[in-house]
């Protein structure tokens, strides 16, 4: 297959951490596009929760062997994301979306990129087992003790519970 005719997708995020919600869009779009990249975009001047290797880290350990060989992994900072997509060779953006709080706040980003270079954004329902899961609903059940098991990689979910309770 020549490069030309490579499908290729872009999966942005924080990843601060994937959770399994990310896990179930990143395998999906696996199955629609020849190849994924997932970009973990981060602002240089927020440090996060998890240092960027460390998020690239848990992702590649999530996705099965299988699926890993056509994903790849790639931190961007500082950059827009229509400029990751043109620069990796994406003709589109895969995202999740859990509901209609996540529809408002993707639309303008949506519409915008698509203003901006063309780049076109597909949305995926979001798995309704993972409707209420995001990072930062994850971090805060995590730092006060809470069971994220079942919501998160289990490396991430002792990764979190590791930042609550240094050994
Ligand atoms: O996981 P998040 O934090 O919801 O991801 C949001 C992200 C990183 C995908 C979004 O903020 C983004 O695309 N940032 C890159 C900068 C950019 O292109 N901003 C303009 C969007 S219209």
């Amino acid at each position: 297959m020549s490069d030309q005719q490579i499908r290729r997708a872009v999966c942005p995020g924080s990843y601060d951490p994937i959770t399994l919600g990310h896990v179930d869009v990143l395998l999906r779009a696996a199955a629609l596009y020849d190849e994924v990249v997932v970009a973990v975009l981060h602002n240089p001047s927020k440090s996060g929760t998890f240092g960027i290797d460390e998020r690239i880290g848990f992702i590649e350990r999530a996705l099965p062997e299988a699926v890993a060989a056509r994903v790849r992994i790639e931190a961007f900072a500082g950059r827009l994301l229509v400029d990751v997509c043109r620069d990796v060779g994406a003709e589109v953006v895969v995202k999740g979306l859990r509901g209609g709080t996540d529809y408002a706040y993707e639309l303008p980003m949506a519409l915008m990129n698509r203003h901006l270079t063309g780049v076109e954004t597909v949305f995926l329902p979001g798995a309704p087992a993972f409707e209420h899961v995001s990072s930062s609903l994850v971090k805060e059940v995590a730092r006060f003790g809470g069971d994220v098991s079942g919501l998160v990689p289990d490396e991430v979910r002792d990764a979190l519970a590791a930042l609550r309770s240094p050994s």
